[in-house]
């Protein structure tokens, strides 16, 4: 229940933002530069970015946050198509969340960097912990469902 509420109220925040641009998975995908890594190679990558934010913040490395921010904000597609991983009765469902996630963690990310290089630790911390828990949500949803 309380992963569904989540994921709803993600749906209803992203919907401001997602809808007015009208860009669809297909869309998104096409925009990022290609990797020759699986989508689960991609997320051992947004994985190191986290650690690399946690550690800056802890160290109060302004740039190894910012280094850590970038590989998400600019991380490129895989060599396949991401909702390829689910059943294809899902795959409606997964591309909304990735096109929701990838917003959302864009601005938690750029917000975690920027707190970080005015100095302010604990807001830093307290986005970067925003950030994981975009991470988590999404993982509570389709983890299980992946092939
Ligand atoms: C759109 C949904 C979504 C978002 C957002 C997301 N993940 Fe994932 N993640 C997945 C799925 C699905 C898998 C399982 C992939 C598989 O097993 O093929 C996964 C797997 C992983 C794994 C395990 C990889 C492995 O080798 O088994 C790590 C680590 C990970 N994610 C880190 C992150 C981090 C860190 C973030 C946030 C910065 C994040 N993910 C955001 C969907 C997401």
């Amino acid at each position: 229940m309380i992963r569904h509420y989540t994921l709803a109220a993600l749906f209803m925040l992203a919907a401001v933002g997602v809808n007015a641009e009208e860009k669809t998975a297909e869309q998104l995908v096409a925009s990022k530069k290609k990797a020759n890594i699986t989508y689960r190679q991609l997320m051992e990558v947004m994985g190191a970015a986290s650690i690399m934010i946690n550690e800056g913040i802890v160290r109060e490395n302004p740039q190894m946050v910012r280094d850590g921010a970038n590989l998400i904000v600019n991380h490129p597609a895989p060599n396949h198509k991401p909702w390829t991983i689910v059943a294809e009765t899902d795959q409606a469902d997964f591309k909304q969340s990735l096109l929701i996630f990838d917003k959302i963690m864009d601005n938690q990310a750029e917000e975690t960097a920027n707190m970080a290089e005015q100095g302010r630790w604990l807001d830093a911390s307290t986005s970067a912990h925003a950030l994981m828990n975009s991470c988590i949500s999404c993982h509570a949803s389709w983890k299980a469902k992946a092939k």
